[in-house]
């Protein structure tokens, strides 16, 4: 989507004849919104509609939980046991129409193919490293990257071996650069946080020419279908467009900071339908004297904040550690717990790194969820109030997260 890239070998025009070794080639436009959208156009060795032998069906089970009260909450996922690989270990925290938001441990590795044919997926890499072998070539990834992973992508991860911590974002919309980023053409303008040099497409497009029997697994109609297929999917030997995986670092994302606060509009990175994913990274805070650095109380009248604890010290924030999610549900005001606001005058920076989530329509939460619910985060407010001062000296209030 964030430009225009060629690998590989393509013929002079599309949809001519293109041979190798005499053999004509299969070509494929796989693109969005009909003929109208972004799309890609790849060259197969062989028809991508080839199947050997259709496997299971197995729909998507959500398991959900409709808490006793409407309230804050406030779940850890530090403690959450690894399993499964990085797509069967994904287990659903939130989901509505919009946005499923999962978290993965995964500790197996993938042994088939996985493609998402009703939705664009944005994987969070908290920890791990690896490759992401797709299609359209190898995407490697590392701590800190957003894998931005369009609907049709077919392909696998291959950890480097390290523990994996990954927050997954799947749609049935698309992800998107936001739009007030981008000129009538497409290019980023001067007042985007990032730029185009800090999106990278694939690396290396591998054509494999390998027979044998291959998994691949579609997510489609809200379930998991397999197919086996008799070559290796990775049989492209060129494709070129608009439509491709690629990935961005959070620790690219140049902050935008004022005299006084900045809302969360200035932290976005992706707009989805409905939804928008944001990174808030380490900056200077508000710098006008009497400037209140830590966000003002706010009403998410309608919108759901979901926020996803990276890394840095929130030890200002009661009971908040890195792997720690809030959920801030509409309907009710939100802000700093008492204290916070006094403690943070004159603050001049913050070491946060934080991605958040917000949803215009209800999250609904899952089993998984409940177990990883504190139950307490809705009295902290009040607690804080009781306990008056309850922070200390060897605080970092550079720690003081920026968004509540
Ligand atoms: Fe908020």
């Amino acid at each position: 989507m964030p430009f225009y890239v060629r690998m590989g070998d393509v013929p002079r025009k599309r949809h001519i004849q293109f041979r190798e070794n005499g053999t004509l080639l299969t070509e494929e436009v796989m693109g969005l919104e009909g003929f109208s959208g972004n799309e890609a156009i790849l060259y197969h060795l062989q028809s991508p509609c080839r199947v050997k032998e259709l496997g299971e069906f197995r729909p998507i089970v959500r398991e959900e939980w409709v808490p006793d009260a409407h309230a804050h909450r406030h779940m850890t996922t530090a403690q959450v046991p690894a399993g499964g690989d990085p797509i069967t270990g994904r287990r659903l925290l939130m989901w509505n129409n919009d946005v499923e938001i999962s978290f993965c441990r995964p500790d197996e590795r993938m042994e088939g193919f996985f493609r998402n044919g009703e939705g664009d997926e944005v994987v969070f890499v908290h920890q791990g490293s690896g490759t992401l072998e797709t299609i359209f070539g190898d995407l490697p990834y590392k701590d800190g990257d957003y894998v931005v992973i369009p609907r049709g992508t077919t392909y696998r991860f291959l950890p480097d071996g390290g523990e994996h911590r990954l927050l997954v974002f799947e749609t049935p919309g698309l992800i998107e650069i936001p739009k007030r980023y981008r000129n009538a053409y497409g290019q980023l303008m001067e007042h985007a946080p990032f730029y185009h040099r800090d999106i990278h497409p694939p690396t290396e497009l591998k054509t494999i020419r390998e027979k044998g029997d291959f998994l691949l697994t579609v997510r489609v109609r809200d379930g998991y279908q397999d197919y086996v297929i008799d070559y290796h999917p990775f049989d492209v030997v060129g494709w070129d467009g608009y439509l491709y995986p690629w990935t961005f670092s959070i620790h690219d994302f140049e902050p935008i900071t004022g005299r006084i606060h900045m809302p969360p509009p200035s932290h976005q990175t992706f707009q989805g339908p409905n939804f928008v994913i944001c990174s808030f990274c380490p900056r200077k805070l508000d710098f006008d004297p009497l400037a209140v650095p830590i966000p003002y109380h706010h009403s998410n009248l309608q919108s759901e904040e979901m926020i996803y604890y990276v890394d840095g010290n929130f030890s200002s924030r009661k009971g908040i550690e890195v792997g720690s999610i809030t959920l801030h549900p509409s309907g009710l005001p939100h802000g700093p717990q008492p204290g916070l606001a006094e403690k943070s005058l004159g603050l001049a920076e913050t070491h946060e790194l934080a991605v958040m989530c917000d949803t215009f329509h209800p999250l609904r939460l899952t089993a998984f969820s409940r177990d990883l619910d504190d139950g307490r985060y809705a009295y902290s407010w009040y607690e804080n109030a009781q306990d008056g001062a309850t922070h200390t000296a060897d605080e970092d209030p550079a720690g003081v997260t920026s968004h509540l």
